[in-house]
C-alpha cells in the first residue's frame, strides 16, 4: 500500500518506518496512526521481520506530539476515539514478535515521547529532547504517557515531566531509564546498526519470547511471571533453535537460525 504520511523501507529482515510530516515536525494525526496500524497488520510487509526502526523525517524532530491543529475541533467523543487509536497502536507495537527501536533525534514531545516509550529500545542522539508538555495545552497525555512514564523513570521524575514541564535531553533520558543508548547525532545510525547486528545473530523465537515475558513482568505478580518464564524456557527445548544454538556453541561455530 502507498502511504501518505509514512515512508517504509525494508532491507532483508529490518524495516524502517519514517513518519514523514517534517513541515509539522512529524506530528501525529489520526491518519498517521491508521497507516502505522495498517503496516503492523500487513502480514506481507511484516513477514520475517526481526527489527523495526521508527523515526521521524528531518533532524529537528522525532515527533513533536499529536497534531495540535487537528485536535482543535475534537469533540470529547472524537478525542476518546483518537486516544484509543494511539493507545491501540502502542499496544499492538509492544505485542509484535520483532524488536522495535525508536531512533530519536530532536523533539520527542507529548505523543512523540509516548510512541518512543512503546518501542523496545529507545536510541537517542545527544540532541534529543523528551517531554510531556500536554498540560500547557490544557490537555493530558492520551497515548499512555500517564501510565508508561512513571514505570520508566519513576514517579517523582514522571511527575516533574508531566506536571512541571521538565524535559530530558538524550543523556538525561539514559540516566533516568527513558532511553537505553545516547550518542552524538552523527553516530545514531551506527549505534542502531550495532544493536540490530546483535539482534540478528540471536534466535528469533527466543527473542520474541524474551520480549513477551519481560514486557509482561511490568503487569503481573512475580510468582506468575516466574511460572510463565519456566514454561517458556521448557518450550525452548521442544524447538530447533535451542538445539542449533547449543550445538553451535559446543562445535565452536556460529549458530544458523
Ligand atoms: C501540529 C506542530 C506541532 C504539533 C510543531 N508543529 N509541533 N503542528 N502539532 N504537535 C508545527 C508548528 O505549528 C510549525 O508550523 C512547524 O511545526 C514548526 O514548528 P515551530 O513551532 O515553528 O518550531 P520551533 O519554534 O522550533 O518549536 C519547536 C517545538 C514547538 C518546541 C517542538 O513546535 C512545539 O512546542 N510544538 C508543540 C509541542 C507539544 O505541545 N506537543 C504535545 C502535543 S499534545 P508552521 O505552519 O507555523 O510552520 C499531545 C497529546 C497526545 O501530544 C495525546 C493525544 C490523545
Amino acid at each position: 500500500m502507498g502511504y501518505e504520511t509514512l515512508l517504509i523501507t525494508r532491507e532483508a529482515n529490518v524495516a524502517t518506518l519514517t513518519i514523514n510530516r517534517p513541515a509539522v515536525l512529524n506530528a501525529l494525526s489520526a491518519q498517521v496512526f491508521q497507516e502505522m496500524m495498517h503496516f503492523l497488520d500487513d502480514k506481507t510487509a511484516t513477514q520475517g521481520l526481526r527489527a523495526l526502526i521508527i523515526t521521524g523525517a528531518g533532524e529537528k524532530a522525532f515527533i513533536a506530539g499529536a497534531d495540535i491543529a487537528a485536535m482543535q475541533s475534537l469533540t470529547p467523543v472524537q478525542a476518546l476515539k483518537f486516544a484509543r487509536l494511539g493507545q491501540d497502536f502502542t499496544v499492538k507495537l509492544e505485542e509484535q514478535p520483532f524488536i522495535s527501536i525508536a531512533r530519536v533525534q530532536g523533539y520527542a514531545l507529548g505523543g512523540g515521547c509516548e510512541v518512543a516509550m512503546a518501542c523496545d529500545f529507545v536510541v537517542a542522539s545527544e540532541t534529543a529532547l523528551f517531554g510531556q508538555p500536554e498540560v500547557d495545552l490544557g490537555l493530558i497525555p492520551g497515548f499512555g504517557g500517564t501510565q508508561r512514564l512513571a514505570r520508566r523513570v519513576g514517579l517523582p521524575m514522571a511527575m516533574e515531566m508531566l506536571c512541571a514541564g521538565r524535559k530530558l535531553n538524550g543523556k538525561e533520558a539514559v540516566q533516568h531509564g527513558l532511553a537505553s543508548t545516547v550518542v552524538p547525532a552523527a553516530e545514531l545510525d551506527a549505534a542502531i546498526a550495532k544493536i540490530i547486528k546483535n539482534i540478528l545473530k540471536a534466535a528469533p523465537h527466543a527473542i520474541a519470547e524474551t520480549k513477551r515475558l519481560a514486557r509482561a513482568s511490568l503487569e503481573q505478580p512475580l510468582s506468575s511471571g516466574l511460572s510463565a518464564e519456566a514454561t517458556a524456557f521448557a518450550t525452548c527445548f521442544a524447538g530447533e533453535e535451542s538445539r542449533e544454538g547449543i550445538q553451535a556453541f559446543l562445535e565452536k561455530r556460529k549458530a544458523q537460525f
